[in-house]
Order: C-alpha cells, then sequence, then structure tokens
C-alpha cells in the first residue's frame, strides 16, 4: 500500500460486485475523504472475460494475478458460495490482505477457520453485507451492543420468503405464483430452494447468534423448517386469531439458565405465527428486519432492505471504507469473540408455544380424547376453538409454553388417534398474543 493509496480487488462482477464497482468509482473523492486515502480498483475477477461490461476496470479471468499480487490491500469477495471463494479468501487473508465478503453460506459454514486465520495474519475479516443486506446488524451487534447482554433476536432475514408470505396473507395469492413473482423480481437466490426450505436464513441466523452471543455457531446447529407447507388455511386462521405467519430466524439465551457458567443458547429457522401488533408484522414484502432484545438497552428492531445489488453495495462499501481506515492508520478494528462459548441446544430442549390444526370427527367425547393426549405428556392447552361442522370439523388448539420434546410426543400420539382425520399443521407462536 502506497501512503494513500489503498489498492482493491473485486472477486464477483454481478449484481452486487458491479454496483460496488459502479460506486467506488463514482463516489471516489467522497470514499477518499471519509477513508482517509484513496481507494484504487486495481483488478476485477470475472468468469467470462467475453462479457461487454462498462466499468472501466482491469478484469481478469487468473484469480492468481489477484492473490499473488503484493500490491493488493484488500480482496471484496462477492462471488458467493463455498469454493472456490473458501480457498481465494485463505489464499488473500494468509498473505496479508484484508477481505470484504457478503458470502453468508461459507461464514456459516467455515467462519472459525477464517477468522482464526484473520486474527494469526493481523488484518479484517468484515461481512456486514451476509445479513439483512443493507441493514446495520452486526456492527451494532459487536460494537454498539458489546458491552450489553443480548438476550433474544428474531429476524425477518429472507427477503423472498417474506415477499410470498405477504402476498399469501393479504392478496390470498398462491404460493407458486407468489415465488415465481419473487423471482422475476430478482430477490430469490438462483436456486430458490435454499430461500424456501430456510437454507439461507439459517446461515444469517448462525452468524447473528455467533455475534450476539460471543460463541461459534455453525449452521448445522441451526434447526431449519422452511414455509413449503404453510398452506392458504394456516394464512386464513391466523388472519383470524389477529396473528400473522413470518418465516423468522430465532436466537435466543435459554429462559431456564439461571448460572451464567451454564447459559445455552438455541437457533432455529421456522415458520412462526405472531401477533399483528408485533413490530416485525410490519415488516412487508421483501424487506428485512431484526429484533434485538438485551438486558439492559431492551427492545430494538433493525429495518430495511435485506437484498439486492445497490443495498448489499452500500453494506459492502461500509465494510471497504472501515478497512481503508484501519489500514492507512495502521490498525485493525474488533476482532471475532467467541470467549462465551455457550452450549448450543437440540431442538428438542427449546420451549416455546404452539398452534395445532386438527380435522376431527364432529362428536361427544372427542374434545376429551383430544385433550388426554396433551395431558399425557405435560403440554397445557391455553385455547381450543372449534371451525365447522360435521365432517369438516376442525380444532385448532394454542398451548402454553412447551418443550419441543413433549410436544412432538403429543402430536405423533394425536395422529394415531381414531378421531384425528389428519393433524393440518403444527405452527410455533412466539411473543406477546
Ligand atoms: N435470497 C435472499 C433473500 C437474498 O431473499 O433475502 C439475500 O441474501
Amino acid at each position: 500500500m502506497s501512503a494513500n493509496n489503498l489498492q482493491i480487488a473485486v472477486l464477483g462482477a454481478g449484481n452486487v460486485g458491479a454496483e460496488v464497482i459502479r460506486l467506488l468509482q463514482q463516489n471516489h473523492s467522497d470514499l477518499a475523504a471519509r477513508a482517509g486515502g484513496n481507494l484504487v480498483i486495481s483488478k476485477v475477477l470475472v468468469r467470462d472475460l467475453k462479457i461487454k461490461r462498462s466499468a472501466k476496470v482491469e478484469f481478469t479471468n487468473d484469480a492468481n494475478s489477484i492473490l499473488n499480487d503484493p500490491k493488493i490491500d484488500l480482496v471484496i469477495e462477492l462471488m458467493g458460495g463455498i469454493e472456490p471463494a473458501r480457498t481465494y479468501i485463505k489464499q488473500a487473508l494468509s498473505s496479508g490482505k484484508s477481505v470484504v465478503t457478503a458470502n453468508k453460506a461459507l461464514l456459516a459454514k467455515h467462519g472459525a477457520e477464517l477468522f482464526a486465520l484473520a486474527d494469526e495474519k493481523n488484518v479484517d475479516l468484515y461481512y456486514e453485507a451476509a445479513v439483512a443486506g443493507a441493514i446495520p446488524i452486526l456492527r451494532p451487534l459487536r460494537e454498539s451492543l458489546v458491552g450489553d447482554h443480548v438476550t433474544k433476536i428474531m429476524g425477518i432475514v429472507n427477503g423472498t420468503t417474506n415477499y410470498i408470505l405477504t402476498k399469501m396473507s393479504e392478496t390470498g395469492e398462491d404460493f407458486q405464483s407468489a415465488l415465481h413473482r419473487a423471482q422475476e423480481l430478482g430477490f430469490a437466490e438462483a436456486d430458490p430452494s435454499a430461500d424456501i426450505d430456510g437454507k439461507d436464513a439459517a446461515a444469517k441466523a448462525a452468524i447473528l447468534a455467533g455475534l450476539a452471543f460471543h460463541t461459534r455457531v455453525t449452521d448445522e446447529d441451526v434447526y431449519c423448517e422452511g414455509i413449503a407447507k404453510i398452506s392458504d388455511v394456516d394464512i386464513k386462521v391466523a388472519n383470524a386469531l389477529g396473528l400473522t405467519i413470518k418465516l423468522l430466524a430465532i436466537a435466543q439465551v435459554n429462559a431456564n439458565s439461571k448460572n451464567l457458567n451454564h447459559k445455552s443458547i438455541c437457533v432455529r429457522v421456522h415458520p412462526t405465527l405472531i401477533s399483528q401488533k408485533h413490530p416485525l408484522a410490519s415488516v412487508r414484502e421483501a424487506y428485512n428486519a431484526v429484533f434485538v432484545e438485551a438486558e439492559s438497552a431492551g427492545q430494538m428492531m433493525f429495518y430495511g432492505k435485506g437484498a439486492g445489488g445497490q443495498p448489499t453495495a452500500s453494506a459492502v462499501l461500509g465494510d471497504v471504507v472501515a478497512v481503508a481506515r484501519h489500514r492507512f492508520s495502521g490498525g485493525i478494528g474488533p476482532k471475532e469473540s467467541d470467549y462465551a462459548d455457550f452450549k448450543i441446544e437440540p431442538i428438542s430442549e427449546s420451549q416455546t408455544r404452539y398452534l395445532i390444526r386438527l380435522n376431527v370427527a364432529d362428536k361427544p367425547g372427542v374434545l376429551a380424547a383430544v385433550a388426554q393426549e396433551f395431558n399425557k405428556h405435560q403440554v397445557s392447552i391455553q385455547t381450543v376453538r372449534q371451525y365447522g361442522a360435521g365432517t369438516n370439523a376442525e380444532l385448532t388448539i394454542m398451548t402454553h409454553l412447551a418443550k419441543e420434546s413433549d410436544l412432538s410426543a403429543t402430536v405423533k400420539d394425536l395422529a394415531k388417534l381414531s378421531v384425528v382425520d389428519d393433524v393440518a399443521s403444527v405452527i410455533r407462536v412466539e411473543g406477546e398474543i
């Protein structure tokens, strides 16, 4: 690095990469004034050199010409996926380059080795864009809230599924056509199954939980259930009860952990019923929001655009300026912290409330038989409603707080009852309702 030039390489020139390059060039003088020196794009790695691109920068398809170039100070990785991104980032860090990435899947799987390498080489590894796009949430967790104890995070961190659920709820649109529209609008991943089955949100949940609880959390620690089973009847029932269904990424300190030394956390992604009055219920379409509860700060909500080239580029550039400031002043930012090392509970130990819909025979004794199964597994019922009659009767049962393993055992036994035609759905419930 020359005294006031930071040499940057960008890996990937897709939606986000192209926007990062455009903004680095268009806002050059503002960014230089804020960073304390010029941010210069040295090279951009692309797969196909034949594609015509408008940016006036040097494109290359040779990653080694970047990774082995000692003049390059900062690598911005925007390729996505595990390989070759992991190898390239390791090479960059090993040779003393700082890295900014938006790669949630990679960090959720291999964060530990990458953070350790960044520490060893005394360089920055920043990733604000990996969770909830433009919304500043990782830096607040890492820095602003580091003097507090975060107790719970509930996030809408996938725009595609939030868009689908919003359309199903507000216009009665069916799942497939809402998904198709989300794809046309460009929120969905190339393979939308990562959105629909919750895997995209699970990677983000792992990253959020790791920062909030100072504990290493990987995607494999996250219980994950997507939205494919949510039906129009679930949506109608939720609306009738003053509730709304959101795909939430939830990370919380176990409510039963009294002793700090034996605290555990649970990290899960699943469709969740919340009150229509909860702040997260007002997060519509492809917007994201992260609701945070901390011991002293209380409740906070971070809201904004969670996907798309421009919003994601905003978060990337924030990290780029932060890294540049450190490089120009000769330091690095706060390191990743995993000192707390909380135990991560299996989902079977988690506690929440549930709404269960059962198709049943409408005759005397049915309610008693159903209630008996709940009693058997010590799951306490809060309310029971019946919709329909005769052969079309449906019971909707809301429980009090119950342990997941007890609830699963109850559901298994309910399904075996002769008076229960079908367990139509089981959806978890969060917050005051
Ligand atoms: N497919 C993601 C979403 C993009 O729908 O939110 C951002 O990770």
